[in-house]
């Protein structure tokens, strides 16, 4: 009875809130390359075979006005495409890995209209137990922080902090601080299997106040405010 009448509440507001076509249009023109509710496949095979990152915690990791930006004139965040191992070359002298930038093809654009609807569609996008709302406290910048990140936690081994930088292995971390709430900043860096069993990104097995100063260094790390 009452998961009935919270059923029918549900879908009265969510047909008021969204005409039937836009609703559709995650589910049109997206989920062939991404998950956007929780896969029953969990395999590792799974993750391999994949065609985009999994969106169905989108609303836990974005920042709105990213996503809406970004849909229209998508850039490249992982330079060695959503899995780096299919487009990696060993470098000639074997210490450089170079990308196959043909294996790394352009994200589909979406007109302004379009990107205001599935970036809306993307932020009801939810999982509790993820993300902790409150995790990463916002203390003032530590003057430890850029250091921790790059040199003593090794993060720019595999994440690129700047422009034109070399680390390819993991998604670029430049415009972090636009994208990415930093909760889930936290959140990933503390705990990454919680997200994917699979995922490439090691469990570094940070201290709560490491991850604080790391969290809020990404935090800075901004393309938006340079133009
Ligand atoms: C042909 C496959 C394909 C289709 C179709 C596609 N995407 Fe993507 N998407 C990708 C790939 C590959 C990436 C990773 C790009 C990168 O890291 O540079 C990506 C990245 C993203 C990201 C950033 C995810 C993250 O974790 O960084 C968002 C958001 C996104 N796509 C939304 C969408 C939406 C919304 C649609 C439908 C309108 C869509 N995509 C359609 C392949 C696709
Ligand atoms: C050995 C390489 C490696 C190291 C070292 C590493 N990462 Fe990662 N990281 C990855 C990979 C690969 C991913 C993508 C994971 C996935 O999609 O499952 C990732 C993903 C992330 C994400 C999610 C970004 C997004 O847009 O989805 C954050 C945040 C992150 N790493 C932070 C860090 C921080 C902070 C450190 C240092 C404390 C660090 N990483 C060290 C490889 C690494």
């Amino acid at each position: 009875m009452k998961a009935t009448r919270l059923l029918s509440a549900l879908t009265v507001l969510i047909a008021s809130a969204l005409n039937a076509q836009a609703a559709d249009l995650l589910s049109q023109q997206c989920v062939s390359c991404h998950a956007i509710s929780k896969p029953a496949d969990t395999s590792l095979e799974r993750m391999l075979g994949r065609g985009g990152p999994d969106l169905y915690y989108a609303g836990n990791k974005f920042n709105k006005a990213w996503l809406q930006a970004w849909l229209q004139n998508p850039t490249v965040l992982r330079p060695g495409g959503v899995m780096y191992a299919k487009t990696v070359k060993a470098g000639a002298d074997r210490t450089v890995d170079t990308i196959d930038a043909s294996k790394v093809p352009a994200h589909p654009k979406l007109s302004a209209a379009d990107a205001a609807v599935a970036a809306d569609l993307l932020m009801a996008l939810k999982v509790d137990g993820l993300v902790t709302p409150g995790a990463f406290k916002n203390e003032p910048p530590n003057s430890m922080a850029p250091m921790l990140f790059s040199k003593l936690r090794g993060c720019t081994s595999c994440h690129t902090a700047k422009q034109g930088g070399s680390a390819t292995s993991g998604p670029e971390l430049y415009s972090a601080g636009d994208r990415l709430q930093p909760d889930f900043v936290y959140a990933f860096t503390k705990d990454p299997q919680k997200f994917d069993a699979h995922t490439w990104m090691p469990t570094l097995g940070l201290t709560d106040s490491d991850l604080q100063k790391i969290t809020g260094h990404i935090a800075t790390l901004k393309t938006s405010e340079k133009k």
